[in-house]
């Protein structure tokens, strides 16, 4: 693309400094014992909400504000960062496999006709989340892909599961497991031998992210690929419930197990000839599965065999990396972002965030793109989560070290936009514990605190936002909005939410005249990136979704 200049805007100055910062799974929620940012301390984001008169308002962050496919769809962290990078919004995974299945074109692509000619003598594998959470994958997909690809000549299958409790109420993975087995028994039924051959708990089998551990990819591997596990069971139904008994034991950290037949041999290691295909369409937490399927030269840890087989992953997950090289359905085409504008208008771009949020607001923001777009201009800091522990043993998390590090970067004037997640109320709210969940939210807000008193020194503007709810809504409710009891106890929530999110500007360098507009009562996320377009000074490409601000002549 050529015209990548950004016209100046009329009234708003340039070379402000701008922090732009994002709470993970902060949404809005009448205030309730469960809404754990109404019960923690927060003054900072409580002070925007109150003493700022039309500059504080809520935005849309779920369903279509975000590109998912239905409005029961919650925000996460992947579109809503798209949504907050890229200004526009995208019809997402989600949508786009929907549609691919729908139509069946998904079978007349490149990814499926290049895993094709394995069903013919070796395995297809399947690998992937097993829940209907809608945010990494989704459980009627996975029985429209079983179906269509036995249909189409896939006579040996295997099924390695990854079982929720995050996107979706811990102890569902017994029925999302029972309603897979039957739908392979029905596969068996047709003359297709189809099977589960193994099986953990997402945050502790395969789906780490950003590299945080390699030791969870391993345990996966190790199940998926070599057949080995510390747990062996005849069934995944059982292995699933005696699992679960165990002391602790939540459907996030369940331990590696394989299926073995009566000879306690596995049934589906992966071996060479066979085809795979990643299930999830969620890139974050498949790319280094991806990567450890087909890298060559790979060093993270010992694969022990590399079988030579036919991968594809449901989507691209990297589209900077190719990575994988063949999928079955093409990602949203994420371009122009705003990342990209601003280094073309010279405006310089300070990042941070810690590990397990890191690429939230690099790659996520920038469209699923890992790297720089002018290393000149912009600097991503990462800082190391804690790794091996459950983030309510430590709810304060980071939010500390990202904030220092973020006013460092403001008082050093070198860039023009500060810009970081703070992970707090969303990687704690994941957990469940409440009581952690609220110190995780007064964390976060300390950390606000911390980084518009440094734009307050600086005469700089910020703009504080969040992805999507989590921590504002900790229990399983009926349609009436009171706890739903299951055997007399609340379900503690440890999903998202379908909550908006507050957006607040402010600071010394914002013009008193500039006010959110009024006419944009259904703003979501992808209203953002045009808002601070303007707040450095300039207009947004005229297809973003509308700027939220206006400059008043009150
Ligand atoms: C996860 O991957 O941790 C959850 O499924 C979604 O959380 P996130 O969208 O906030 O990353
Ligand atoms: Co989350």
């Amino acid at each position: 693309m050529d015209n990548w200049k950004l016209k100046e805007h009329p009234q708003l100055s340039r070379n402000n400094i701008v922090a732009v910062v994002v709470l993970d799974g902060w949404g809005e929620f009448k205030p309730d014992k469960y809404n754990c940012i109404h019960v923690a301390d927060t003054p900072t984001m409580d002070s925007f909400k109150k003493s700022a008169p039309g500059r504080w308002r809520l935005l849309r962050a779920h369903g279509s504000a975000v590109g998912l496919p239905t409005e029961d769809d919650m925000g996460n962290s992947e579109v809503g960062h798209n949504a907050l990078g890229a200004g526009r919004i995208f019809a997402q995974g989600a949508k786009l496999v929907d549609l691919a299945l729908a139509s069946g074109k998904i079978y007349q692509d490149e990814g499926f006709n290049y895993i094709k000619p394995s069903f013919e003598t070796g395995t297809l594998h399947l690998i992937g989340l097993l829940s209907d959470g809608g945010v990494h994958s989704r459980l009627d997909q996975l029985q429209l892909l079983l179906k269509g690809a036995s249909e189409r000549g896939a006579k040996r299958i295997r099924l390695h599961i990854l079982t929720d409790g995050r996107d979706v109420l811990d102890g569902s993975s017994v029925g999302f497991v029972e309603t897979i087995e039957k739908d392979l028994a029905e596969l068996r039924g047709k003359g297709v031998d189809a099977q589960i051959a193994s099986g953990g708990g997402r945050m502790y089998v395969t789906m780490d992210r950003y590299e945080n551990d390699w030791d969870v990819v391993k345990r996966g591997w190790d199940a998926q690929v070599l057949g080995e596990a510390p747990h062996k069971f005849n069934s995944a139904v059982e292995a699933v419930k005696k699992l679960r008994e165990q002391p602790n034991a939540n459907d996030q950290y369940l331990p590696p197990f394989v299926i073995v037949d009566e000879n306690g041999k596995a049934v589906g290691p992966i071996v060479d000839g066979d085809a795979v295909v990643t299930f999830n369409f969620r890139a974050d937490r498949m790319v280094m599965l991806a990567k450890a399927l087909e890298y060559e030269d790979f060093d993270k840890f010992d694969r022990v065999r590399f079988p030579k087989i036919r991968y594809a992953g449901m989507l691209q997950y990297d589209g900077e990396l190719k990575l994988p090289s063949h999928y079955l359905v093409s990602p949203p085409e994420i371009d122009r972002t705003s990342g990209e504008y601003l280094v073309h208008n010279g405006v310089r771009t300070f990042a941070c965030s810690e590990t397990v949020k890191f690429g939230h607001v690099t790659f996520f923001w920038n469209g699923n793109r890992s790297g720089y777009f002018d290393s000149n201009l912009e600097e991503y800091v990462e800082i190391p989560s804690d790794s091996g522990i459950t983030f309510n043993v430590q709810p304060k998390m980071k939010a500390l070290e990202i904030a220092e590090r973020a006013k460092k970067a403001i008082l050093s004037r070198r860039f023009h936009q500060v810009r970081v997640n703070l992970p707090n109320s969303d990687m704690v709210g994941h957990t469940g514990d409440i009581e952690a969940t609220v110190v995780a939210c007064k964390a976060a807000d300390e950390a606000v605190k911390i980084i518009i008193d440094a734009i307050e020194k600086v005469g700089g503007i910020y703009l504080v936002t969040a992805d999507h709810g989590n921590a504002e809504d900790m229990v399983k409710r009926n349609k009436s909005g009171e706890p739903l009891l299951k055997d007399g106890n609340i379900q503690v929530l440890t999903s998202h939410t379908l909550k908006p999110v507050p957006i607040a500007i402010g600071g010394p360098g914002l013009p008193d005249d500039v006010k959110f507009r009024t006419d944009l009562p259904n703003g979501g996320l992808a209203n953002v990136a045009a808002t601070f377009i303007n707040l450095h000074g300039y207009e947004a490409p005229s297809d973003y979704e509308p700027s939220l601000i206006e400059v008043t002549d009150d």
